[in-house]
Formats: structure tokens, sequence, C-alpha cells
């Protein structure tokens, strides 16, 4: 390791020591040594998709409605294919092609960024695969494959919030590069720098987990972003800036990082080109490393 590397995470863990009240930075100084010992072992650990099913068929009625594991997809859920079985199985009937009711068949309004942003992914999962008592309503359990149900949950999240552009998401990447990444790793895996350590406990999140972040509403993780967690090493951003990108983290932004958080467990292309971009990911990061130093041509 680089001794620049190391400077560098020790005036993060300082920061940190800042930013958590009570816990002193003789005592967080101390944990760099074991940081370097243990950092040589860790590179991999954590730098895969948390839960990825088969997508074998049709999802098994003998997984219920309710208190029950929901079947994760097998990749990120194509928000363009679910448009397509949104088409197919003629949703827009009671909730238009647009998500605005059609008057008399449905009320809820897909469009609503209101309703959309309170709505945690594995409910509209698990309505839409069950349907829900008391509601008359078309099931999916029987007809679609686990990840067309998937693509479909998060086709209708994008009637009320877009998913982020290519272009908005290279427009964020440095930011979140220079303000996330050392905790939540480049990739989101929760295995930044300074993670690599073991320094913080609770784990800097890892966006790629489904169970954890199709269980979260966008409102929930604007304010974990906006005010952070306290005592949890999540530090508040709201109000702040980053004066090198000119960038102040108000309300909108935090949303636009919100939208950049659910891209690594979301995808705004279709299936197939999901799948051949992170086959392409993982033969990249197979190459061995000193390919990387090659002399520009
Ligand atoms: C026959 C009309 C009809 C069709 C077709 C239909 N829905 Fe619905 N949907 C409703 C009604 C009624 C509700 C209950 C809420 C309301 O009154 O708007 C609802 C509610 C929902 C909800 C919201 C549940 C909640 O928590 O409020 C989702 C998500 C949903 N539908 C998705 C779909 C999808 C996806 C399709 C296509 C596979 C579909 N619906 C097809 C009538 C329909
Ligand atoms: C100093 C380390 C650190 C930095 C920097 C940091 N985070 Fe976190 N973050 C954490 C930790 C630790 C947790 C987990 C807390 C927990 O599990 O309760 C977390 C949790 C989260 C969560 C998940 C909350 C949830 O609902 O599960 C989100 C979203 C998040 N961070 C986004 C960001 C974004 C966006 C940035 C940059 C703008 C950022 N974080 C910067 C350490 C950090």
């Amino acid at each position: 390791m680089s001794p620049s590397k190391l400077n560098l995470t020790t005036s993060v863990v300082n920061k940190i020591g800042a930013l958590r009240a009570g816990f002193k930075t003789s005592a967080i100084l101390a944990l760099v040594p074991v940081f370097v010992a243990v950092s040589v072992g860790l590179t991999a650990c954590g730098d895969s998709k948390v839960i990825v099913s088969e997508d074998k068929g049709l999802v098994s009625s003998k997984v219920t409605m309710g208190d029950k594991e929901p079947i994760w997809p097998n990749d990120d859920p194509s928000i363009p294919d679910g448009g397509g079985v949104y088409q197919a199985q003629n949703c827009a009937a009671c909730h238009g092609v647009d998500g605005k009711p059609v008057a008399g068949k449905a009320t809820v309004d897909f469009s609503s960024k209101d309703w959309g942003r309170n709505q945690k992914p594995v409910d509209q999962y698990d309505f839409i695969t069950f349907g829900k008592t008391g509601v008359e309503h078309p099931a999916m359990r029987d007809k679609l494959r686990t990840s067309q149900i998937w693509n479909l949950v998060f086709y209708v999240r994008s009637l009320s919030t877009p998913p982020l552009t290519d272009a908005e998401i290279s427009e964020v990447l440095p930011v979140f590069g220079a303000n996330c990444a050392v905790c939540h790793g480049t990739k989101g895996y929760g295995n930044g720098p300074l993670m690599k350590g073991n320094v913080l406990e609770p784990a800097p999140a890892n966006f790629q987990s489904f169970p954890r972040f199709y269980d979260r509403t966008d409102e929930i993780l604007w304010d974990h972003i906006a005010n952070g967690i306290k005592w949890e090493g999540m530090p508040n951003f709201l109000g702040k800036t980053d004066k090198a990108k000119n960038i102040t983290f108000d309300r909108d932004y935090i949303y636009k990082l919100v939208g950049y958080v659910r891209h690594f467990h979301e995808s705004n292309k279709t299936e197939a080109a999901t799948k051949a971009a992170h086959d392409k990911e993982k033969e990249e990061e197979s190459k061995p490393a000193q390919q990387e130093n090659k002399p520009q041509t």
C-alpha cells in the first residue's frame, strides 16, 4: 500500500471521529495499524450482488403474500422491459398509459411523485404478484416470471420517478466518488477504502443488496442521506457543499443521489443489455491488475 493512500484514510477516519460524538480520535488512530494488516486479504469481500435468484419460472404459489421472503430477481430489474410487460398485461386499461388512473377503474395515481416516493418496491412486488385481500385485482403469480414482475415493479415506479439517464449518471459519478465512495465503494458494494479495515460498525450500506434496498422508500433514502444516521457513521449532507465540484446538497440534489443509489439495483436498459454490461464489467475486473498501468497511447 502506498503511504499517500494510508494518509488519506487516516484523515478520513479522523473526520468520522469528529462526526461520531463520543468516539475519541485516539481510539480510531489505534485502529489504523489493524487497517494496514487486514486490508491486504480483504479486497474481494462483498463484491457481488446480495441475493440473486434463478429466474426459473412462474412465481411459486407457495411463496405467500405478506411476511415471507419474496423471490429476489436474478439481476437489476429492467425498467424498459417492465414497460413491455405493462403493455402486454394491459395494466393501462385501469392505470392509464402514463400511470394516471382511468376514471371508474382505479384511483391510485402512479404518476404522482408523492405517492411513488412512499412506496417500497417489496410491497409493490407483493401486491402485483399476489394481489391483496379486499381488493379485486389481477394477480400476476401464474402469469409472469419473477424477473418480469420485478421489471414491472420498477416500471411502475419510473412513472413517477424516471431513472437517471446515462448522462445524469456520469454527471453524479464524480460527486459520489468524492463524497460517498470512500465508505460505500465506487460500485456501491459498501466496501470503500475506509471499510477495508473494518473501521465502521455497522458497515456502510451495500447498495447492491436487494433485500435491504427493496425494503426502502425513496423518502427513507432521502432522509438518510439528508440527515444522516446518528451514531452509525453515515454523515448528513443536506445544506452542505462540495466546492470543488460546485455542488450544493439541496433537496433536489439529494433526490438525485437517491436516484444514483437506485441505479445500483435497477436498470434503465433492457434485460439483455443489463446482462451484457455486467458480463463486461466482470471480465474487466478479472483482467490482471498490471494492465491498468499500461501507458496511454
Ligand atoms: C381491472 C382494473 C385493473 C387492472 C387491469 C390492473 N389494476 Fe392495478 N389496481 C386496480 C385497483 C382498483 C387498485 C386499487 C387502488 C385503486 O383503487 O386505485 C390497483 C392498485 C394497484 C397498485 C397499487 C397498490 C397500492 O399499494 O396502492 C399497483 C402497484 C398496481 N395496481 C399495479 C398494477 C399492474 C402492474 C397491473 C398490470 C399487471 C395492474 N395493476 C392492473 C385496478 C387494476
Ligand atoms: C464516512 C462513511 C460514509 C460516507 C462518506 C457516506 N456514508 Fe452512507 N452510510 C454509511 C454507513 C456506515 C451506513 C450504514 C448505517 C446503518 O447500517 O445503519 C450508511 C448508509 C447509507 C444509506 C442507507 C440507508 C438505509 O436506508 O439503509 C444510504 C442511502 C447512504 N448511506 C447514502 C450515502 C450517500 C449518497 C453518500 C454520499 C453523498 C454517503 N452515503 C456517504 C457511511 C457513509
